[in-house]
């Protein structure tokens, strides 16, 4: 369901070609010359290569070379996030030290991939052991963020009001709970790869699916000591992202090593094993939620402590806090983040950091308040919520939560949920609802855009931004055709590509509003020079007339007062032969983006954040799940998802409402199935692929309905857009766990929910 401000529900423009299979991956070229590199991976978690024999590899037909730790050129150290965009602080192959399983320690380059493969087969490594790993969180030792360097400091989350220790001691209803949710992976459908090649000594060429272009330009810039703009990027179409193509990963800058090493281009495909274990995962998290309560189950006092494992190498914090420091009225708060480093590859942003499994804890939490207050979980959020956010103390900038709520609820049935558990069955069955708010952040980046004319009168869009299945392609066809008075199929646009104007990551929720605002602002101003052009054309039908008194429609500049002739754009383009018709436009959204100019494309340091303004800019939504359990066969069934959202104006319902229903598909996977199993003996992953780490199948989905019900949002811009990608995750876990309590009264405070964990 859209609202009547929404833009209209677009299909994919680029969905013919990836359904033709037509689209132009990263690993889909075959440039002339091209060779195969495979990596070969450390064995162990912990210690160094004493020995690494590549003399029989050498040998095996077709290989054209094999690069070690003892061969490999040197890398140049690169910023990692939040200064950069590098996945890992540690290089590839520049000594003998293991840190983890998985971790690359060799590429061998051949003329096929099979060659390589087989030849990869044929390195001998032995390794000093320094066993036992340690590979838990439930071992590990944890740390505060805030005791560690400036940087992690600065990014802990950690927050604090009042005096929630003392609320907590007087509270007369309390709920002191701990949660864990498991090592999750993103399971993208395209694996990573990148095929790389070299022009001269001092360009590369870089195709690989990335969220963030810029990022990944900056980074492998610094890598081989290269001018930025030596440096091309090129991500066109990308299968799945979800965060794990942010940062950029050793195995780029070990395909582009290979690449100059044997003067060839070079392909690298990861193996999806590979993929488990190099482009980070959303980390095991542990959180201890405690609510204090008045009777009524009115809050007084959250203590919100997380703790996550992250590498030895890259600190990564998951502060699981950002799903309760603001979304309820708490006078006293205090939210504290950790972190345990284990012998684990280093894990990293995995759709809604922070949020979706922070929402897990606090949203179960409430429920098992509600049950100790003996109110309706739906009514206890309605008593809670915020007015205002109390962390930045500043006002929304828009929020229909309240009527997220009660559409969710009138949609999936809830005044005919019962208030006890194990009310309702049917045949073998329990039958249960549960609910959870979900909010995520919108902020925004810097970005550029380009919007012109083209001699036949079409519009095209530029920028390097990339459509990473979320539909940027399609959003922004609908913003430039907004402005310009055309039809969406009118517009080209052309993105991913490192020789377009610079953008923001897609990332954080952040492309479409970052984006779109600087495609609104380009083509807001070829549309005036649209205007300007068409009353100075001799023999235009709008010749003389005021600009005032002009507008565009249908792909001409016509009289307002006679909209039924007009320019049309290609005679324009046809009547000022060599003036460009295209208009740039770049976004400033930060004094600090102006400051550090283009650090403002290649770190998160131009960020403007929710409450930079003066109000504080959320997106927000309203989870519902009915499940039906078996406990005689163990089994959970979600039988329906309804989810509401407030994501302000929606460019595109057709494209947000696939988002939605992805989001909440892998939180139903988050809260069923997903779980990497480690062997603590060894740190091995031993489901690290996708035939045992299990992920939702068209059997495990239930209709999911999705309704929005926000308006444009002003303080997010000319789009009056909020944030749209990672909200459909959040909240999701926490209501399946919640509706499973209501069938059956078991709390089930461990992700995912199964007989293991029970
Ligand atoms: Mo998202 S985890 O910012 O791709």
């Amino acid at each position: 369901m859209a609202q009547p401000t929404d833009g209209p529900a677009t299909t994919r423009i680029d969905g013919i070609a990836k359904v033709t299979g037509r689209a132009d991956y990263s690993a889909d070229a075959v440039p002339e010359g091209l060779a195969h590199a495979v990596l070969v991976d450390a064995t162990i978690a912990r210690g160094k290569i004493s020995r690494l024999d590549a003399t029989e590899a050498l040998k095996a037909p077709g290989v054209l070379a094999v690069l070690t730790h003892e061969n490999a050129p040197a890398l140049k150290k690169a910023s990692a996030f939040p200064m950069g965009a590098a996945g890992h602080r540690r290089r590839p192959l520049q000594d003998a030290r293991i840190l983890y399983r998985g971790q690359h320690i060799a590429v061998v380059v051949a003329t096929t991939r099979e060659a390589a493969r087989h030849a990869a087969s044929l390195v001998r490594v032995t390794y000093q052991d320094e066993a036992p790993p340690e590979a838990t969180l439930a071992t590990g030792e944890t740390k505060r963020m805030a005791d560690l360097d400036f940087l992690s400091r600065a990014m802990s989350g950690d927050s604090h009001r009042g005096d929630p220790e003392a609320a907590l001691a007087t509270a007369p209803l309390v709920v002191d709970a701990v949660y864990t949710t498991a090592r999750t992976y993103h399971a993208a459908m395209e694996p990573h790869a990148t095929l790389a090649w070299w022009e001269g000594k001092d360009r590369l060429v870089v195709r690989e699916g990335s969220q963030w272009v810029d990022g990944a330009q900056d980074t492998l810039a610094a890598w081989f000591g290269l001018k930025r703009d030596h440096v091309r990027l090129l991500s066109a179409f990308v299968g799945g992202g979800f965060g794990s193509r942010i940062a950029v990963y050793p195995h780029a800058a070990l395909a582009a090593l290979a690449a100059r090493e044997v003067g060839r281009p070079v392909k690298l495909v990861l193996e999806r094993a590979q993929v488990f274990l190099a482009v980070g995962n959303r980390p095991a998290i542990r959180q201890r939620v405690r609510l204090g309560a008045d009777p009524s189950g009115k809050l007084t006092a959250l203590v919100h402590e997380s703790a996550n494992e992250t590498s030895r190498d890259s600190i990564y914090s998951e502060p699981g806090s950002r799903a309760s420091v603001s979304t309820y009225t708490v006078p006293h708060y205090r939210a504290e983040n950790s972190v345990a480093a284990l012998d684990i590859p280093p894990p990293g942003w995995m759709r809604a950091p922070g949020e979706a499994p922070g929402s897990f804890a606090v949203e179960s939490a409430l429920d098992e308040l509600a049950q100790k207050a003996g109110v309706d979980p739906l009514a206890l959020r309605v008593l809670n919520h915020a007015d205002a956010d109390a962390h930045s103390g500043k006002p929304w900038s828009s929020r229909k939560l309240r009527e997220a709520y009660a559409l969710g609820a009138e949609v999936v049935g809830w005044s005919s949920r019962a208030a006890a558990p194990r009310s309702r069955r049917e045949g073998h069955e329990w039958i249960g609802l549960g609910m959870a708010t979900a909010s995520y952040p919108s902020r925004q980046l810097p970005a550029e855009a380009r919007v012109g004319v083209s001699r036949d009168g079409r519009v095209y869009v530029e920028s390097r931004g990339v459509d990473i299945g979320q539909g940027t392609y399609t959003a922004l066809a609908i913003v430039a055709a907004e402005v310009l008075g055309v039809a969406p199929a009118q517009v080209d646009v052309r993105l991913g590509d490192t020789r377009l104007p610079r953008s923001a990551m897609a990332g954080g929720s952040m492309l479409t509003r970052s984006l779109g605002t600087a495609v609104h602002g380009a083509a807001t101003s070829l549309r005036d020079t649209l205007l300007d052009l068409a009353r100075r054309t001799k023999g235009s039908p709008v010749h003389g007339r005021k600009r005032a008194a002009l507008g565009v429609r249908e792909g001409r500049v016509v009289a307002l007062d006679a909209p039924s002739e007009g320019l049309d754009f290609a005679a324009i383009a046809a009547a000022w032969g060599d003036t460009p018709l295209a208009a740039f436009h770049r976004t400033h959204p930060t004094v600090l983006s102006r400051i550090t100019g283009a650090m403002a494309f290649t770190s998160p340091a131009g960020i403007r954040t929710e409450s930079a303004g003066d109000a504080s800019i959320h997106s927000w939504g309203a989870q519902f799940a009915e499940v039906a359990v078996d406990e005689e066969l163990g089994r959970i069934r979600v039988r329906r998802l309804v989810g509401v959202f407030d994501c302000g104006r929606i460019l595109n319902p057709t494209a947000a409402r696939s988002q939605m229903i992805g989001g909440m598909t892998m939180g139903l996977g988050m809260a069923l199935m997903e779980g990497g199993h480690v062997d603590p003996r060894t740190a091995k992953l031993v489901n690290g692929d996708l035939g045992e780490y299990l992920v939702p199948v068209q059997a495990d989905v239930p209709p999911i309905d999705v309704f929005f019900v926000g308006e444009p949002d002003p303080a997010a811009g000319p789009l009056g857009s909020k944030a749209v990608g990672e909200i459909g995750i959040t909240g999701v876990a926490a209501a399946i766990a919640n509706a499973v309590y209501n069938a059956i009264g078991h709390r089930a405070r461990a992700l995912p929910i199964d007989l293991r964990n029970s």
